[in-house]
Formats: C-alpha cells, structure tokens, sequence
C-alpha cells in the first residue's frame, strides 16, 4: 500500500512515522534502523559528550543507510551550549533537525539558509503557531499521553492535534500515546500528516542502549504504571513508575525546588535505570501507550504491523 501524506512528501520516507528524540537511547543504531525500515530516525544530540562524537553518529547511520533521517536538540532541559552541535549538523548536510525544549529561534536562524528541514515539538497550539511564524516546516505536537517532557496544560493528543491543524498551515505530526496501526490512523483522521512515537520504539530489537528490564517494565505496564515527575518545577514529564519515582513525588510534595530534587531527576539517575537496570537508584521515560505494548520486535517488523493494521482500518472504512 502506497503511502503519501505531506510528511512523507517533506521529509522523503516511505511512511508518516517519525522517531521521537529519546535521551540516551536514540543513536546510530536505533536511529539507522528506523529509516531503513521507511520512517525517519533522529540521533538525539544532547545525549552526546561533544560534535564530534555527533559527527561519528551522523557518519554510522550513514554507513547504515542512504535513508533520510534527523538529529535532535532538547535545548531546554540540559544546562549547557548547543550551537557547536547544530554547527556539526549542518556541516555533516543533515536532512533533518528537530528541535524541542526551549526557544527555537536560535536553532532555526542557524539552519534557515541550508536545506535542511525544520520540525519543532510543541504542546500548545500557541507554540505551534510560535513555530510557524519562524521557519518550521512541521511541527509535531505531543499530548499528555507522551513519555518524557510534556506540555504544563495536561491536553491529550486527541484534543491537541486537531487543534493545532486547524490553527497552522505546516503540516503536522501528531504523537504521545500513539503505538500501533490504530493510533496511526486515528491520527491521520484527526487531520495529522503523520506521527511521531517514542516509547514505543523503546521496546524495539534495535533500541540497544535500553536495558532489558527497562524494556520489561514496558511490556508489563498497565494504564496506570506511569507518573508525571518535575511537575513542581514546571517541567513535567512522563516515566514509569517505580521506587525511584515515589522519592521525587516525596521531594516534590515539600515544595523545595530544583535543588532537593537534581540529583533524582538528573541525566546519571536516568542513565543508572535505563541502560543500568538499577530499578532502586533511577527512573525511565515512558507514555501511558506502554499499556499497549506487548512485544520487542524489529523495527521493520514494527512497521509491517502497524501497516497491516492501518491496511484493515482503510477497508473497513471503505
Ligand atoms: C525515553 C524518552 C526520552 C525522550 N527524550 C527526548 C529528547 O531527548 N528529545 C525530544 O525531543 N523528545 C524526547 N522524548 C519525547 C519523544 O520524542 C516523544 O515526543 C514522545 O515519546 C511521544 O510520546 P510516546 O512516548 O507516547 O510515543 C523522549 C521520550 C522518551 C519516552
């Protein structure tokens, strides 16, 4: 079945499927494998010590694939510089960027002049226009459901993305909560070009930094084993819920700010339980989608599920 949305036009895939950037998770091998298989995989770039360890994950997926794929910036939630790392991107002729977390602007003057295309995560409608007015060429626009950093306005996806297409004329990507053929189409009725997922791809064959009993955790969730952590200092986000994670809701329920909480919020926390297993000294990102994912497959086994899916909701409709 052909599949033709103005995000596979865009950003030149065989399917309306974008990899979310995913903290420590996402390099070469996940990112390469997802845009083999015909959606568009991004290297998160914030997970890595400099550029040039950047530019080796560029040139990996590329030994990989001929495929198009991106690079992610998180600018906001990581306290450091990130413009050497664009610079790197655009050196290296990157297809794509995305960019979330912060202000763009700075990220997208820097690319404006190369052919490079722009997405921006939003989790507004006042965000996704924001983005427009600047030079995004597609925003994708998470909803509550998302693992990770989400919106402060608690709106799910369902809610979030019509509202967002009826307010932008960039095409736009719809993703938190979304893990199958069914949340693909559902999404594309709501008038998204395409979807962003992030969880899900977690539990893939590929994703290989992700510990298996982080992938485990995943498979046995249920609606009710995630939890929005650093709601308190105004960034919340989505993880699955564990020993680790009722501390931080301890801490957070003091009201004491940043500095009670860094040290079970920081990147080494995330780090000990997701490529670690330490489920006692550390948290992992996840949606409320984990209560629909059952298995690990390949990435291309994925996708041909979720086509066959898609496939079968298209006759029904017919
Ligand atoms: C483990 C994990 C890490 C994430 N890290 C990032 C990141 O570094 N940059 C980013 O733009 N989004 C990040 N996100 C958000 C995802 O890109 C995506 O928007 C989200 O996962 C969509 O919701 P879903 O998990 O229900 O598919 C992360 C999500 C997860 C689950």
């Amino acid at each position: 079945m052909e599949w033709k949305t103005k995000i596979t036009e865009l950003l030149q895939i065989k399917y309306p499927i974008v990899q979310g950037g995913l903290a420590y998770l996402a390099y070469a091998d996940l990112a390469a494998a997802v845009s083999k298989a015909g959606g568009l995989g991004q290297i998160t770039a914030m997970s890595l010590k400099d550029g040039e360890e950047l530019r080796n994950e560029i040139k990996r997926v590329r030994q990989m694939t001929s495929k198009p794929f991106g690079v992610n910036f998180a600018i906001g939630q990581h306290d450091r510089p990130y413009e050497h790392m664009v610079e790197v991107a655009i050196e290296e002729k990157v297809p794509v960027i995305s960019v979330t977390g912060g202000n763009p602007k700075g990220v997208l003057d820097m690319v404006k002049d190369h052919p490079i295309k722009k997405l921006v995560l939003v989790a507004a409608q006042r965000q996704a226009e924001k983005a427009e007015e600047l030079g995004a060429d597609a925003v994708m626009v998470v909803g509550q459901e998302g693992g990770g950093h989400l919106g402060r306005g608690d709106i799910g996806t369902l809610v979030l993305t019509p509202k967002v297409v009826d307010h932008v004329s960039i095409p736009v990507i719809a993703s938190g909560g979304i893990v199958d053929g069914r949340g693909m189409m559902a999404a594309l009725a709501l008038g998204a070009e395409g979807i962003e997922m992030g969880t899900r791809f977690i539990a893939t064959k590929e994703c290989i930094d992700a510990h298996p009993e982080y992938k485990r955790a995943i498979l046995d969730a249920d609606e009710h084993a995630t939890v929005v952590i650093k709601r308190s200092i105004g960034a919340p986000a989505r993880a699955i819920k564990n020993d680790w994670t009722d501390q931080i809701l301890e801490i957070e329920a003091k009201q004491e700010g940043y500095e009670s909480l860094k040290n079970h919020i920081s990147g080494e926390a995330n780090k000990r339980y997701i490529h670690n297993g330490n489920e006692m000294a550390g948290f992992g990102w996840a949606g409320q989608g984990s209560a629909r994912i059952n298995d690990v497959p390949t990435v291309e086994e994925l996708f041909h599920t979720m086509m066959q899916e898609a496939e079968n909701i298209r006759k029904k409709w017919d």
